[in-house]
């Protein structure tokens, strides 16, 4: 197996980032609450690269069950930054971030080292894995911006999307997806209502999901909260104690 080229990686961002259509990107996401999806938007090779770390990590994988609510695998930002230098670049990409910050109408940031979600795996592999409805709270002092990528979609799950939910007066819409390999999506993370169906017996998704804040500045309380959060529903409690390399 090759090693992973993270100047590759650059390169390749770059030229999906200089395709975009970003009129037609940003109205898109503001028809629609905030949210865009774009399917086949990652090249089968890409996802091929980044296949090979995740399958890399697979030993790393906590396991986490919130009855009546998820059940599910992660893997942290904390071991993605130990063994995934592509996922990593592509997440820091300065291009990459410039492009969701035009869509988005605002300067986005990466989050802190100390975040665990910052750049992260989610796995469900195993039957009845799936994620109930919520949003992805910010609890940064700023809006908190969620990208979601689809790695490996052996699957019957979807992604339910509940658009609209925070608009007065306007009629909320539902949608249901596949997040195939190479699916990009990307919204507001407090104004998305959304979930993952269960998975059945012998299937499996893998999404990359990156996070980008308006302000990385977090009070302690909601520090203290988010962690405990982090460490019940994701990462575990190792979680909390692991420092950040980067
Ligand atoms: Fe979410």
């Amino acid at each position: 197996m090759a090693p992973t080229s993270t100047t590759s990686i650059e390169q390749q961002v770059s030229d999906i980032v200089s395709e975009v259509n970003r009129t037609d990107w940003s109205r898109q996401y503001w028809e629609q609450g905030e949210f865009l999806a774009q399917g086949q938007l990652m090249p089968k090779a890409l996802i091929e690269e980044f296949m090979q770390e995740v399958n890399g990590v697979r030993p790393k994988i906590n396991r986490n069950f919130i009855p009546k609510h998820k059940k599910g695998g992660s893997v942290s930002y904390y071991l993605l930054q130990e063994s995934a230098p592509a996922l990593l670049a592509f997440y820091q990409h300065q291009a990459w971030i410039n492009l969701l910050s035009q869509i988005a109408g605002v300067p986005l940031l990466l989050c802190p080292d100390e975040d665990p979600h910052a750049c992260a795996l989610y796995f469900y592999t195993e039957p009845g894995d799936h994620i109930g409805f919520h949003y992805d709270t910010s609890y940064y002092k700023g809006a908190r911006y969620t990208v979601l990528i689809g790695l490996r979609d052996q699957s019957s799950s979807q992604l339910l999307c509940r658009l609209h939910t925070k608009e007065s007066g306007r009629k909320v819409q539902e949608l249901s997806l596949a997040t195939e390999p190479g699916t990009f999506l990307f919204f507001n993370g407090d104004k998305l209502h959304h979930a993952v169906s269960p998975i059945a017996e012998g299937e499996e998704r893998i999404v990359l999901t990156l996070q980008y804040v308006t302000d990385p500045s977090m009070s302690f309380a909601h520090r203290w909260f988010s962690n405990i959060k982090d460490a019940v529903g994701y990462f575990g409690w190792s979680a909390l104690f692991r420092r950040p390399t980067r």
